[in-house]
């Protein structure tokens, strides 16, 4: 399962790459307004990062723009930024067909906001590249998710759709075994609950378990 940060602020995501080897990178509007930065510098920024490598970038368009060819345009002028860029689409009528028309031109998309199967398949139809549904927003209203990742990859499998699953959204460390039990391809979670996922009470309990042991062993005279 490839490890994506969802995050534009760049001090958490040089971290990421230097100590966690992160996959990728998830933005979202409300990651930019976070980083404090404009949009432009923010994503430029992020490239530079990445420059070399093949770690995709998710970035997404403007969430105001409802109409297709507008979408299209948009996603286009990102994609030339960086070739590290994805284009988040919301899923909707027109954000589908944005994604269609993305895919025959050869950029890659992530279809963001999918809370269904068949938001799912209709993202996957138009040829998206990533599929994200937000797990942790589904759980936060009261509506189980864990079910949507594996009928998704179930859906995917049916028909032979190369999309990729990212699990988003993802709240805790919990919810990062969950992803991968239920098969997702990609998880996209924010620093701290990687940062989370690291540690464990009873790993540090041991840990001083040992270390009084260790000193509490008899040392070798002479
Ligand atoms: C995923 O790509 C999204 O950016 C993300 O998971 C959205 O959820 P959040 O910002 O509420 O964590």
């Amino acid at each position: 399962m490839r490890l994506f940060l969802d995050s534009a602020k760049t001090d958490e995501i040089k971290h990421g790459l230097e100590m966690w080897d992160i996959d990728g990178v998830t933005t979202n509007p409300r990651h930019i307004k976070e980083s404090g930065k404009p949009f432009e510098q923010v994503i430029e920024e992020i490239a530079a990062l990445f420059a070399g490598t093949d770690k995709p970038v998710s970035v997404e368009v403007n969430p105001h723009v409802t109409a297709w060819e507008k979408m299209v345009e948009e996603a286009l002028q990102l994609a030339s930024l960086s070739p590290n860029f994805v284009i988040k689409v919301g899923a909707s009528e027109p954000g589908f067909k944005a994604i269609r028309e993305l895919s025959e031109q050869g950029v890659r998309t992530n279809a963001t906001l999918i809370f269904s199967v068949p938001q799912a398949w209709h993202a996957a139809r138009a040829g998206a590249s990533f599929i994200s549904p937000f797990l942790g927003w589904r759980e936060a209203h009261g509506d189980s998710a864990w079910e949507l990742v594996p009928e998704i990859a179930a859906m995917l499998n049916n028909y032979g759709y190369p999309s990729e699953i990212i699990a988003a959204a993802i709240r805790n460390s919990h919810q990062i075994g969950e992803a991968a039990v239920a098969g997702a391809h990609c998880v996209t979670a924010g620093f701290a609950v990687y940062a989370d996922s690291f540690r464990n009470p009873y790993t540090t309990m041991g840990e001083e378990t040992f270390q009084r042991a260790w000193d509490e062993t008899p040392k070798q005279s002479g």
